[in-house]
């Protein structure tokens, strides 16, 4: 395993799901374990980056030597990461799409027995990733895909239409693998080409992922 070859960069992970709240006591989120992110904090933190982390909330402890800012929601994590984009910027956060139009202030009730139907009002939250990736002085952007279908396909369209560098693409169907689980397999995908990485441990994946994110950045610069 490589030491070193993020030496001098600043890295920035968003990992974990987020919360989007609908009033004081209830909100909208996802089954994210965080797993993933904050294994790629640990490895890039290994690699000699200084890492920052923006999480949504997890069970997880952070790992050593990484700077870890904690968010709830999908703006307060835009906001976070304006703060600091790195010079690479990977995003693993689960960031819900859509967030409740308004928060209300009260913790809501039960409607009167009329009727068995609520409706909450939905709005899109901002694309973190797509958002960093179109600064002027944006960061090596890196993505992930994690669909049940079309996998490779939905990949590389995220790679153009978010302007990303990388697309790590997740089959979230298997249930072997992926969310919540301690092992992953994933294929990355760049304007070059595919390369499959199967089964292996969060951890193993992590520094096998931080191996190739160097090599592409490192020819990025070169280009
Ligand atoms: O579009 P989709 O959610 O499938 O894209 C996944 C990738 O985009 C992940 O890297 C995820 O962290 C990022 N993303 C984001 N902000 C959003 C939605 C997704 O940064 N609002």
């Amino acid at each position: 395993f490589q030491t070193g070859v993020l030496d001098g960069l600043r890295v920035t992970i968003t990992a974990g799901p987020t919360r989007e709240a609908i009033d004081p006591v209830r909100y909208i989120s996802n089954h994210s374990s965080g797993k993933m992110g904050y294994a790629l904090a640990e490895a890039c933190a290994e690699a000699g980056a200084r890492v920052t982390l923006i999480s949504g909330p997890t069970q997880l402890p952070t790992p050593a030597h990484v700077t870890r800012i904690d968010i709830n929601s999908a703006q307060d994590l835009l906001a976070a990461a304006l703060e600091q984009p790195g010079d690479i910027f990977i995003g693993a956060a689960a960031v819900a799409d859509y967030r409740p139009q308004s928060i209300a202030q009260q913790k809501l009730k039960k409607q009167g027995d009329a009727t068995d139907e609520m409706t909450l009002q939905l709005v899109r939250n901002p694309d973190i990733i797509a958002t960093m990736a179109s600064l002027s002085n944006a960061p090596f952007c890196v993505g992930f895909a994690a669909e049940t279908e079309n996998l490779l396909a939905y990949a590389r369209s995220k790679l153009t239409r978010k302007k990303l560098k990388l697309v790590i693409a997740n089959d979230v169907s298997r249930t072997d693998i992926g969310f919540n689980s301690d092992e992953n397999a994933v294929t990355l995908v760049t304007a070059s080409g595919e390369e499959t990485l199967n089964t292996r441990s969060k951890r193993q994946l992590a520094r096998d992922l931080v191996a190739r994110i160097a090599d592409a950045y490192q020819q990025d610069r070169a280009k």
